[in-house]
C-alpha cells in the first residue's frame, strides 16, 4: 500500500523544505568505463526525448545543462541541471537515486519531482536501460557548472509533498514484457509508452491533471495545439498504413496527409527522427492495433469530402502581402482576401499546395479535416518549424500581423473552402489558445482550494486517494 508510507514520508518532508540536505552517495560506476553502454544509453536518451527539456533557455547552450522553462497549467517549471556537474548537476547521484528520479519522480535529495519530468512513464524503464542512460549521463555528457533558477510555482502548488498524493493515484503499474505478443509488439510499446511518453500529450487528462486511461492516446490539448486521436480508430490513425506512420514520424511530412508542428515538431526533431527504422516501424505496428476510442467521424483526407468549387483567380482582389499594414489594421475581416494575401502563396489559391507538396495541400490535410480546428488556428498563430537532417520546414507566424477576429475569419474560409464545412472557429477560441489552451479544471478550482485552505484541501485529496483506490479493489 503506497499512501500511508509516502505520505507521512511526504509530510515529514513537507516540515523540512527549507533544507536541502545533499544526502549524496558518489557514483558507483567510476571505475571500469565501457564505451557500449554509453552509446546504447545517447539512442536512449534521444528516444526517451530528455533534451527537449533538459535544454538550456538560448540555443547556444550547452546539452542539458537546464533552465529551460516549460509553462504548466500551474505556473512556470524550471527543468534541471542533468550534466554530471557535481554542484549543480546530477554528478552525485548514485545509479539507485538515478533510478528513483526517473522511475518514481523523487530527487536525490528526497524531493518530489513534478509530473513535468514524465517519470509515470519511465517507470516503465528496464534496469539495463537505467544502467545505459546513467552510463551515458556521467561519461558521455559534458558537465555544464552553472546553476539554474529556482522553480517556484504559486502557493499551493509549491509544497511537493502533494505530488505524493498525486503519484498515489497516478503513477501506475509500469510496462512489462508480455510473453503473448510478438517482439515488434513488445518494443513498440516500449518505445510508445516508456521512451516516447506519447501519451503525455495524446492521452487528455482529468481534473487532476493524471492520465485518463480509459482515453488513452484518444487525443488532448497541449499548450493550444491538438495533440490528435493517434488509436485505432478511423477517427484516429485508423485510415493511415505503417509505411505512412513510420514516416510522419521520421520526418514530420506525409504528403497529402499531414504534417506536425508545435510539440509533435519538437519530438520529431530532437527525438523520433533519431531512431531506426527498425524502432519506427515497430511503434506504427503497435500504434495500428491499440484498442481503437471513436471521438467522433471517420477521418480519411485521401477522399476530399467534396468538390472543391474552383475559383477563378479574376473573381479575387489581389494578393496583398506586399501591404502588411492592409492586414494589420484590423479592419480586414473577410477571409477570402486575408487568405489570399497571407496564405496562398504557398498553399496556392485553390489550396492544393505547390506541386512538390513542400508547401502542403490544405485539402488533404488532418488539420483542416480533423476532429477540430485548433491545429489550424495555431498553425496560424505560431507558425510551423522543423528541422530534419536535410532541410528546414518553416511557415511564418502570423499572431502577430492578425488579430484574432482576422484568424477566425481566414480559418473559416480555409474550412469551408478546403476543409471539413461542419467545423467552425469563433475569435473567442483563437483568443483562448492564444493564451495556452482552456485552462485545465484543477487551476479553474484554485479560489475554492485556497480558500478551503491547502492542508485540509491535501488531507481531503488523500481521503479521495484513498477511498477510490479502496473502491477499486
Ligand atoms: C517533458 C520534459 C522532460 C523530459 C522529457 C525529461 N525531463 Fe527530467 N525533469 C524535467 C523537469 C521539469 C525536472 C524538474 C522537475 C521539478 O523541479 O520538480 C526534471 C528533473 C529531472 C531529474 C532530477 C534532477 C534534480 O536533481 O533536480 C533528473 C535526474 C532527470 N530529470 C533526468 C531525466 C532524464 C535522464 C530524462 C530522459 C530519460 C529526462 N529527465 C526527461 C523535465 C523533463
Ligand atoms: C509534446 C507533445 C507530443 C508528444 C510527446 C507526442 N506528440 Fe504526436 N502530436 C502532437 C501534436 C500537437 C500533434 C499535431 C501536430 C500538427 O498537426 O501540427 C501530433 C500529431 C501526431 C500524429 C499525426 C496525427 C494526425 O492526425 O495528424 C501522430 C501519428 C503522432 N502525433 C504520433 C505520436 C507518437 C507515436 C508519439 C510518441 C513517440 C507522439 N506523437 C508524441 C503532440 C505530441
Ligand atoms: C511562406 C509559406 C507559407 C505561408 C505564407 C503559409 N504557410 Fe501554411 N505551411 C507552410 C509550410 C512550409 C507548412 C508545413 C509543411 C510541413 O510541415 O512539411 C505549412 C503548414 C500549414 C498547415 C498544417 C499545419 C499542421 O501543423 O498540421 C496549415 C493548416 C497551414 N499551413 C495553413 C496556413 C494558413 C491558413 C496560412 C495563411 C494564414 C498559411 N498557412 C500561410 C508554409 C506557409
Amino acid at each position: 500500500m503506497r499512501l500511508p508510507s509516502s505520505w507521512l514520508l511526504g509530510v515529514a518532508f513537507m516540515f523540512s523544505l527549507a533544507s536541502h540536505a545533499s544526502g549524496a552517495a558518489s557514483p558507483s560506476n567510476a571505475a571500469n568505463v565501457n564505451d557500449e553502454p554509453i552509446q546504447q544509453g545517447e539512442y536512449l536518451a534521444r528516444a526517451a526525448d530528455c533534451s527537449a527539456c533538459h535544454r538550456p533557455p538560448e540555443e547556444s547552450g550547452q546539452p542539458f545543462a537546464g533552465g529551460y522553462v516549460i509553462a504548466s497549467p500551474m505556473g512556470d517549471i524550471i527543468a534541471s541541471n542533468i550534466t554530471p556537474s557535481r554542484e549543480y548537476g546530477i554528478g552525485d547521484y548514485s545509479e539507485a537515486q538515478f533510478k528513483r528520479a526517473l522511475t518514481e519522480g523523487i530527487r536525490a535529495d528526497g524531493a518530489h519531482l513534478y509530473p513535468a519530468m514524465p517519470y509515470t512513464a519511465y517507470s516503465g524503464l528496464t534496469d539495463d536501460d537505467i544502467h545505459a542512460l546513467y552510463s551515458y549521463f556521467m561519461h558521455g555528457v559534458e558537465a555544464v557548472d552553472e546553476p539554474t533558477p529556482e522553480t517556484s510555482l504559486p502557493f499551493p502548488f509549491n509544497l511537493r509533498v502533494s505530488m505524493a498524493a498525486w503519484n498515489f493515484l497516478f503513477l501506475d503499474d509500469a510496462y512489462t514484457h508480455d510473453p503473448e505478443q510478438s517482439d515488434t509488439l513488445n518494443r513498440g510499446r516500449y518505445l510508445v509508452d516508456t521512451l516516447g511518453h506519447c501519451s503525455a500529450c495524446h492521452t487528455p487528462r482529468n481534473a487532476l491533471m493524471g492520465e485518463n486511461n480509459d482515453r488513452y492516446l484518444a487525443g488532448a490539448n497541449v499548450g493550444g495545439w491538438y495533440a490528435p486521436n493517434i488509436t485505432s480508430d478511423a477517427s484516429g490513425i485508423g485510415n493511415w498504413s505503417v509505411e505512412e506512420l513510420v514516416q510522419y514520424l521520421r520526418t514530420g511530412h506525409v504528403e497529402n496527409k499531414a504534417q506536425a508542428g508545435g510539440g509533435m515538431a519538437e519530438a520529431i526533431e530532437h527525438s523520433l527522427r533519431y531512431l531506426s527504422d527498425e524502432d519506427l516501424h515497430s511503434m506504427a505496428v503497435y500504434l495500428k492495433q491499440v484498442p481503437p476510442t471513436a471521438i467522433g467521424p471517420a477521418i480519411d483526407v485521401s477522399q476530399a469530402p467534396r468538390e472543391v468549387e474552383p475559383v477563378s483567380p479574376a473573381t479575387l482582389e489581389p494578393p496583398r502581402n506586399d501591404d502588411p499594414q492592409a492586414m494589420s489594421d484590423g479592419k480586414r475581416t473577410d477571409g477570402q482576401t486575408l487568405y489570399n494575401g497571407a496564405c496562398a502563396s504557398c498553399h496556392q489559391i485553390d489550396g492544393q499546395g505547390t506541386d512538390d507538396q513542400f508547401y502542403p495541400s490544405l485539402i488533404h490535410n488532418t488539420a483542416t479535416q480533423g476532429a477540430n480546428a485548433d491545429n489550424l488556428i495555431m498553425s496560424v498563430l505560431q507558425g510551423v518549424h522543423r528541422e530534419i537532417d536535410d532541410y528546414t520546414v518553416a511557415m511564418p507566424a502570423f499572431g502577430e500581423q492578425l488579430n484574432d477576429e482576422q484568424i477566425a475569419a481566414v480559418s473559416n474560409y480555409v474550412l469551408s473552402q478546403f476543409g471539413n464545412p461542419e467545423l467552425e472557429v469563433d475569435a473567442a477560441r483563437v483568443t483562448e489558445l492564444r493564451q495556452g489552451g482552456p485552462t485545465p479544471l484543477l487551476v479553474k478550482a484554485m479560489p475554492w482550494l485556497m480558500a478551503a485552505g491547502v492542508i485540509f484541501a491535501l488531507f481531503v485529496v488523500g481521503l479521495i486517494v484513498f477511498l477510490i483506490r479502496r473502491k477499486r479493489r
